[in-house]
């Protein structure tokens, strides 16, 4: 973008909202700078009037005058792309934190930025010599270098609509982010010098893709019941809602530790900075479980604390998208887990409200939902502008409704565009049954890699045992028929020995899609099963028994020798007891 430069005044100031009268050319999303004393406040167009735009400042705006002068960019706000992403903590605006910590203690004094990418780091950049003199556009891969155990593509800036003939191409060798490794000739014969970072604005999806498909592949994540009863697919968007404790958080953390994918970027919008902060201490020392190589280097987490100004805060969950986007380009299969978008739609109320826009349903803004669909829409299956090579970029969001009432407006818009709901109970986390998903409640509209068949078995005594539960609560045990309270155990006995999951337990903690299917098996054959039991004791004492003989199976190590001694002695317990 270019044009003569804009410059404005400040005319009014509410928070962080500030009205500016300029001359010249404004754009909706720019960013500009308000210039006050010695600082350059970094600010972002949300509104324009005639001769006035609205804007935000991304930082406290304690201060500042009517009359201070601003500067504004021609750009719109943007994340840096390019190799050193993976492993990194930035801010909502991509600073990075850790260094910013050890720059300027662990908050970033206002005014101040730090480039999001090291640009004195050497890569070591290995050419794809078959591009040399051919036809390239926008995405297509003209080199890479090794970043943590992933090949990251060196592409055509998305920024490039042309079509280029690449002219040079630089021989292998170490470089750093800023220097020459190609030269474009465009169709009007211009040159242009790539490097291997470019910036793209985080509002803008990012697509530069021939195709995208229907997500149907499972995402494993190892939690059973989501991979066995309210799946995910890669490429496709669910949530997570809960009310306050529920457990979001731990089964966020869960999954992005297990999940098979390459690549997670975590939108940690905390309530408390004490949470976040938490993440951050904890997140870079865990092993990866596949790998044994550190969790984070295949792991980007961008952070906001309800401290940071709501501007800030307003844009983490678009750099942690695009940030995601960009890795879905090299054919990577990505997740985001946004927690909590509760948070990101508060600030989108207060930025509302200080427009003074006409509010809807809880004083949210009417375009809400528009906002939520927008996001969650840039999940997806993609076919690469090159080659056949897919890749995924999955979006699960958490979302704290008040009192947990999911009837409240975020709640329900999300429900309207999300591909499985994974609603957390309070009494179920109560009753410490984790993951503290409803069984009844929750929804998927993915494919299971469980026959449905199976599951639908399964999901019936689940809800008949809910109701003779219901019921007992009444009449007690005493009214309850036999058959019914057998209904009732074997409900129970399913929640307990595959439901729950130990997240604490080294081998519990991640079941395989493989152990999945055969321990599902067994647990249906015995919901299937007619045994004979003589009154409630017997029939309460065996499945007491065959709890405890499951959940150690859970335990032991898939295929060891323990695992098929204990699955005998399983079978043979079940078969004393069949009619
Ligand atoms: N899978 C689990 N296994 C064992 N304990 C769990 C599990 N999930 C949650 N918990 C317990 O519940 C507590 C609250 O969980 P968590 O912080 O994830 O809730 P949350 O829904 O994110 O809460 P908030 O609304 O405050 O963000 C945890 O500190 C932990 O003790
Ligand atoms: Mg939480």
């Amino acid at each position: 973008m270019q044009r003569e430069m804009t410059y404005g005044y400040i005319d009014a100031i509410n928070g962080n909202m500030i009205s500016v009268v300029f001359e010249g050319n404004v754009i909706q999303n720019e960013v500009g700078y308000v210039l006050s004393q010695k600082e350059r406040l970094k600010a972002e167009v949300i509104k324009i009037g005639k001769n006035k735009a609205y804007m935000q400042v991304f930082e406290s705006t304690k201060g500042l005058k009517v009359g201070d002068k601003v500067e504004f960019s021609g750009e719109m706000l943007s994340v840096q792309l390019g190799p050193g992403l993976l492993g990194q903590i930035f801010d909502g605006l991509q600073n990075p934190l850790p260094k910013i910590a050890q720059q300027f203690g662990f908050f970033l004094q206002r005014g101040l930025s730090v480039e999001a990418l090291d640009s004195n780091k050497k890569w070591h950049f290995t050419p794809l010599d078959e591009v040399n003199k051919t036809r390239v556009y926008k995405g297509y891969p003209l080199g890479y270098v090794k970043e943590g155990i992933f090949n990251h593509f060196i592409m055509v800036p998305f920024t490039l609509n042309d079509e280029y003939t690449v002219e040079y191409i630089a021989p292998e060798g170490d470089y750093t982010i800023k220097d020459t490794i190609a030269r474009l000739r465009n169709s009007r014969n211009e040159e242009i010098e790539l490097n291997m970072v470019f910036t793209w604005p985080v509002k803008i999806p990012l697509q530069a893709y021939k195709e995208k498909y229907i997500p149907k592949e499972p995402l494993v994540t190892r939690t059973r019941i989501i991979d066995t009863f309210f799946p995910i697919a890669k490429g496709g968007t669910y949530c997570i809602p809960g009310p306050f404790g529920a457990g979001k958080t731990v089964l966020q953390q869960i999954i992005s530790r297990y999940a098979e994918v390459d690549i997670v970027v975590i939108a940690a919008c905390g309530e408390r900075a004490g949470e976040v902060v938490e993440t951050l201490r904890k997140f870079p020392e865990l092993p990866d479980p596949r790998t044994s190589r550190p969790l984070m280097e295949r792991t980007v987490i961008v952070c906001n604390t309800s401290s940071m100004p709501v501007a800030a805060r307003e844009a983490s969950v678009y750099t942690a998208v695009t940030i995601g986007e960009y890795y879905r380009q090299m054919g990577l299969d990505v997740l985001l887990l946004a927690d909590s978008t509760s948070r990101w739609a508060q600030a989108m109320r207060e930025v509302s409200g200080r427009l003074e826009e006409i509010p809807g349903e809880e004083a949210y803004p009417a375009y809400l939902g528009s906002r939520i669909a927008e996001f969650y829409e840039r999940a997806g299956v993609i076919k690469l502008p090159w080659g056949d090579k897919k890749g995924s970029l999955t979006i699960g969001g958490t979302v704290s409704p008040a009192g947990g009432n999911f009837e409240e407006p975020v709640t329900q818009a999300t429900l309207k565009v999300v591909g499985a709901f994974h609603g957390l109970s309070r009494e179920r986390a109560d009753a410490r049954r984790f993951p503290s998903l409803h069984p009844l409640e929750s929804w998927s509209k993915y494919p299971s890699f469980v026959p449905a068949e199976l599951v639908n078995q399964a999901k019936d005594i689940l809800s008949k045992g809910n109701e003779v539960a219901q019921m007992m609560k009444v009449v007690g045990e005493e009214g309850t028929s036999l058959d019914d309270f057998v209904v009732y155990l074997k409900s129970e006995f399913l929640d307990n020995v595959y439901l729950q999951q130990n997240a604490f337990h080294p081998v519990d903690a991640a079941t395989p899609r493989e152990r999945q299917i055969y321990t599902f098996n067994k647990v249906v054959k015995v919901l299937n099963t007619s045994f004979k039991f003589s009154d409630k004791n017997e029939a309460r004492e065996f499945f007491y028994k065959l709890r405890h003989r499951f959940i150690d199976w859970n335990y032991t190590e898939w295929g060891s020798d323990n695992f098929q001694r204990q699955e005998k002695e399983i079978e043979e317990f079940i078969h004393s007891k069949i009619k």
